[in-house]
This record gives C-alpha cells, sequence and structure tokens, in this order.
C-alpha cells in the first residue's frame, strides 16, 4: 500500500493524488483521501484504480482543504470495496495504514465491548478505533497509547477532527518519510510521491511519532521524548521517476538498463579489477567466508540463482539460495564465524527479506545488502550495503533492478574467486573486461525491438508455455517465464531443461509454445537433444542463442540470436530478449504492462 499526507497551502486533494499516483505501484486495489474541509473530515473513496477515485470526486465534489492524508490499497484483510478502502474513520479519527496488525481480533472483540461498530474487515478499522477509545483530546497520547497495544507492522497518517493544521505519523516495520517543504510538509510511504514539492525529507524510525504543521515537524518517541533528526536529500530527481517518452515505464526500464549497468559496475572497477572500497568493504572483510546464502523474493531471489551458478563456478564457494519468507520460517542452519547472508531487494523494505535479514543478524552472521533504494530498512540495516544503481524502477515487473543485481553477482564471483586463489590477476583482468563490455552489447539488442514484437505475435494467444535452460540458462529461465506470467497472464513454467522428462513433458502438446534458452556453449549439445523431445510431441520451440550456433533452423522454429560473448556472460545478454518478449505479449493482449492485476511493487506485508 501507499500513503501520502499533506500539510500546507495548496490544495491538498490535489497534491495527495498526485503523490498516490507516484505510488500507486505499491497497490492498486482502491484508493481514498481524507480532507480537512473547515472544521470537518471529508472522506472520498473507491474501490478500483486511482482513476475511478477521481471519477468519484467528479461526481461527488473534490474535498477542499489545505490539509489531509491519502492512501492506495493491496488488500491484505477484506477484499478491495468502497467500504474495505482507506482511510478509515472513527467518531474523531481519520487514517491510513500500510501494514498488517496481527494481533487485531482480539482488539477488534476487545473495541466491540465497549461498544464500537464496525463497518469493515479490514485490520486498519481497529486502528482508528483504538486511536479513537484512547482520544481524550490529546492527539499524541492516544496515539503512543493504541501503538503499544498493536502488534504487527503499520506505517500510519492520521488526522484528528478539530486539529484542521495537523497530520500525524507513526511508523514500524513498514517505511515512511517525511517530506519537508517551504510552507508544507509531507508524509509518504516513498520518494516518487514527494519529490514535484521537495527533495529533503526525514526517515521515521521505528516507533518515532511526527506531528506536521505547516512551518514544522516535531517528532518524538513513543515516551514523548524529543528525537533530532537529520535532513536526508533524495539524489532521484523527478524525470527518472517520469515515462520520458515512453508508453510504459516497463518499456523505458528495459532501455535504461545499459546506463543502470554502467553505473553499477564503473565505480566498482578499479584498475581493471573489482574493488568494494566505494561500498566500504575491504578484502578482508570477505575472505573469511566459507559459505553464502542469498535470501530474497520474487525477481530478486532468481538473481540469487544467477549468483549461486557464478560464485560456485568461478570461487569454488558453495552458495544456497533461499525464499526470504521460507528462511525466517524454518530455524535456518547459519554459522557466525563462516557465512555470508547476501540479502538482495530492489525495494530494501520488502517485509519477509527484511525480517529475513533480522533473523540473520540476530545470529550473529555478517549481512551484507544488495539494494536499489538508498537509506531503506535493509540498506540501513545490513552490516555493509552495495548499492545498485539502477534509479527508481516505477513498473511493478523488475527489469533493470535484475540487470545490475546480477551485475553486482558478477563482480563478487570474480572478487571471491581472487580471494580465494581460483583466479590470478590476469584471469580476474580478463573477466572484468569481459564484464564490461557487456554494456554496448545490452544497447545493441536493445534497438532491435521489432523482432520481438513479432516473437510475441506468436506468444500471444498461448495458453501454457515453458521456459528451459541448463545451467544459467535455467536461472534465466526463471525470470523470463516469471516476467511474462506476471504482465500477460499466461500460465508458465520454468525447467531444468534436463528435468523435463520427468514429468511436464506430459503437458507438451501440438504447438505448445517453449522458450529454449541455449547460450551456454558447454551445454548446447544437452540442451539441442532436450529440444528435440518437446520438438517432436509439437512443441513450437524459440531458441535463444548465440550468433556462432550453426544449423539452429533444424531444431528451432524461432530463432533470437545473440553476440556471441563466453558463455559465463551470456545471462546479461539474454535478460533483455526474456523481458520485450513478456513485454510486447501483455501489449498484444491488452493487459495492464506496468501494473498486473493483484501484484504489487513493494510486498511491504508478509
Ligand atoms: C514484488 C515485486 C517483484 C519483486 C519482489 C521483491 O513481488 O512485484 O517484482 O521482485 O516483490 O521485491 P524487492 O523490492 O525486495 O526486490
Amino acid at each position: 500500500c501507499g500513503i501520502v499526507g499533506y500539510i500546507g497551502s495548496q490544495n491538498a486533494s490535489d497534491i495527495l493524488i498526485d503523490g498516490l499516483k507516484k505510488l500507486e505501484y505499491r497497490g492498486y486495489d482502491s484508493a481514498g483521501v481524507a480532507v480537512f474541509a473547515g472544521n470537518d473530515i471529508e472522506v472520498v473513496k473507491s474501490k478500483g484504480r486511482l482513476a475511478d477515485l477521481e471519477k468519484k470526486m467528479e461526481e461527488v465534489g473534490k474535498p477542499q482543504g489545505f490539509c489531509g492524508i491519502g492512501h492506495t490499497r493491496w488488500a491484505t484483510h477484506g477484499e478491495p470495496s468502497d467500504i474495505n478502502s482507506h482511510p478509515h474513520s472513527s467518531a474523531h479519527v481519520s487514517l491510513v495504514h500500510n501494514g498488517i496488525i496481527e494481533n487485531y481480533l482480539p482488539l477488534r472483540q476487545m473495541l466491540q465491548g465497549d461498544g464500537y461498530v464496525f463497518q469493515s474487515e479490514t485490520d486498519t478499522e481497529v486502528v482508528v478505533n483504538l486511536i479513537d477509545s484512547f482520544y481524550h483530546g490529546d492527539p499524541l497520547e492516544a496515539i503512543r497509547e493504541a501503538v503499544l497495544r498493536l502488534e504487527g507492522s503499520y506505517a500510519l497518517g492520521i488526522i484528528f477532527e478539530g486539529e484542521t493544521d495537523k497530520v500525524y505519523a507513526v511508523r514500524k516495520d513498514s517505511p515512511l518519510i517525511i517530506g519537508l517543504g517551504k510552507g508544507e510538509n509531507f508524509i509518504a510511504s516513498d520518494i516518487p510521491a514527494i519529490l514535484g514539492h521537495t527533495r529533503d525529507y526525514y526517515l521515521l524510525e521505528e516507533g518515532e511519532i511526527a506531528v506536521l504543521t505547516r512551518d514544522h515537524v516535531e517528532i518524538s518517541d513513543i515516551y514523548g521524548n524529543h528525537v533530532e533528526k537529520e535532513v536526508q536529500t533524495a539524489t532521484w530527481d523527478l524525470e527518472a521517476a517520469q515515462k520520458g517518452g515512453y508508453p510504459h515505464f516497463m518499456l523505458k526500464e528495459i532501455h535504461e538498463q545499459p546506463t543502470a549497468f554502467h553505473n553499477t559496475v564503473s565505480p566498482r572497477i578499479v584498475d581493471g579489477l573489482p574493488n568494494f572500497a566505494c561500498d566500504k568493504i575491504c578484502d578482508e572483510d570477505l575472505r573469511r567466508f566459507e559459505r553464502v546464502v542469498v535470501v530474497a523474493c520474487g525477481t530478486a531471489m532468481h538473481s540469487g540463482y544467477v549468483g549461486q551458478y557464478l560464485i560456485e563456478r568461478l570461487a569454488r564457494l558453495p552458495v544456497t539460495v533461499e525464499i526470504a519468507s521460507e528462511f525466517r520460517y524454518k530455524n535456518p542452519i547459519l554459522n557466525r564465524d563462516k557465512d555470508l547472508v547476501i540479502i538482495v531487494s530492489q525495494s530494501g523494505e520488502t517485509a519477509d527479506t527484511l525480517a529475513a535479514l533480522r533473523l540473520a543478524k540476530k545470529q550473529g552472521v555478517f549481512v551484507l545488502g544488495i539494494v536499489n533504494v538508498v537509506g531503506s530498512s535493509i540498506a540501513r540495516e545490513a552490516d555493509a550495503v552495495i548499492y545498485t544503481w539502477a534509479g527508481p524502477e516505477i513498473a511493478v515487473a523488475s527489469t533493470k533492478a535484475y540487470t545490475v543485481q546480477i551485475s553486482v553477482m558478477y563482480l563478487l564471483a570474480i572478487k571471491f574467486a581472487m580471494l580465494r586463489g581460483f583466479a590470478d590477476e590476469a584471469f580476474a583482468r580478463e573477466y572484468t573486461s569481459n564484464l564490461m563490455s557487456v554494456e554496448e552489447h545490452i544497447a545493441e539488442i536493445l534497438k532491435d525491438s521489432q523482432s520481438f514484437q513479432f516473437y510475441a505475435s506468436k506468444l500471444q494467444n498461448a495458453h501454457d508455455l515453458f521456459y528451459l535452460g541448463r545451467g544459467l540458462d535455467y536461472a534465466l529461465a526463471m525470470e523470463g517465464s516469471l516476467k511474462l506470467k506476471e504482465i500477460t497472464y499466461i500460465h508458465s513454467e520454468a525447467y531444468a531443461a534436463g528435468e523435463l522428462k520427468h514429468g511436464p513433458i506430459s503437458l507438451i502438446v501440438d504447438g505448445t509454445p517453449v522458450i529454449a534458452l541455449g547460450t551456454q556453449k558447454s551445454l548446447f549439445e544437452k540442451m539441442a537433444s532436450n529440444i528435440k523431445e518437446v520438438k517432436s510431441r509439437g512443441a513450437c520451440v524459440f531458441l535463444i542463442c548465440d550468433d556462432t550456433c550453426e544449423n539452429t533452423a533444424q531444431i528451432a522454429d524461432f530463432v533470437i540470436k545473440l553476440p556471441a560473448l563466453p558463455e559465463i556472460f551470456m545471462p546479461l545478454l539474454s535478460v533483455a530478449p526474456l523481458q520485450l518478449l513478456a513485454y510486447y505479449t501483455s501489449i498484444l493482449r491488452g493487459c495492464d504492462v506496468d501494473k498486473p492485476r493483484n501484484l504489487a511493487k513493494s510486498v511491504t506485508v508478509e
């Protein structure tokens, strides 16, 4: 979910809607605002996208005032509906909430016992009534008393009846920033929401409570002690968070990959070799590890699989990849002296990933974050951070963030190979220079988007799709398949090519599209046999290979050829074709590319 709040001298409804548009990637099941119109709090909310809320405002009238809160929702408790939409209100209080209240049922029963009547099925309505129950004229006291009783995660934006020029905010385990303007102040879940107004902001820490007026922001801890904050300055500019002439954020972000790659890799190459000095990580910090555990969700986790192949292959260092939501509840076996936990996250806020980080740290294990958002929770809590410099990623389907995440995996793999004596300097230099050459190849591949529109036209009516690969190609197949299914709604599976015959091959029928990744030269013959196995059962095969592959027309129906690099670098070249295939197929099927149904970009609930 995304939350915004405003106090200033402009029309609050407009500012809130504008901010919510920048946060819509965080959820888009329903939206709403609560604004002081004179002394009264006026609430307008609606199921559906922000456009539906705007339409409703045209019908019922836009609240006119200078202070308010807004919300765009990704449903957890209660289906998307007008009633379940935020803001939620009680007699004296209105609020917006991002997160999940775990003990909402006993609280609800307690409040019902006190006479509170509930309108919605949400956990949030419990919070608003709980605050209301402690409100006897002092908003701060009511907030403090209430949050002491809340279990779970929350970022809250709150307004109180009669307090027409104040917005209150508090957070725990869900992100929230305070934007600092001139004669106006903001709250927001993320930086893009405030960029049109200010670059200066405070990061609200766990348990801190903020009171915003036009000219002042006062922050206190849960006991009421004043907290001195440092002003942060956003490095992202507004333009980077806009479409810049592209029809969709996803296409723009796909095209930003050469730059994102450059910005991430080049500062970490010194004298032709990987060097993490700019991240304050020295060789001694890395030398002691005997195992790496990568923990992440979604696309970020897929980057871990690429890292696993690379680090094991180049540095002979064992790597496991863990789904964050599984890792945190399985009592993982960790060795504080020998293990390195790498937490990968674009947003730096994914709830399960953050919880996994905390669990590893609690066990005394060194945690390295690979994170895109500066100052995010994961970046702040990790022992060391390697920032990926992809800039803001807005489309729900992650593209450039994945490319830079795997770029960091290459740098780490080469570095570990040197430290562990599996690569001498000459070898490491050659690998590093190959890595640097990737940027121009990606740019070259992106020039030819037309052919992907053609291939997409062959996929658009598919019901089931398979992505096959071996080794690094299998890691890429997982990401290609995820990309396609999330934005086209076509069922798709990634399989290790050799494993297909142990089950899923029964699903191959006449015309089933199979995307076969065959970029790994040393495995190509094996891959070719697997392609023949599906072809002879009727599959329509799209082969992705390098341009030195011969006789490909004999084994595949369609062939996508990429510039030939040593096979270990080919994943960096296969990414863009897989993304473009998904993108154009989604367009042809008329799907909402940037905001696919049921998904959210930043999942701050577990
Ligand atoms: C969501 C997004 C995915 C993303 C995943 C992890 O599911 O839709 O695109 O890969 O979260 O997000 P993170 O910000 O931790 O990389």
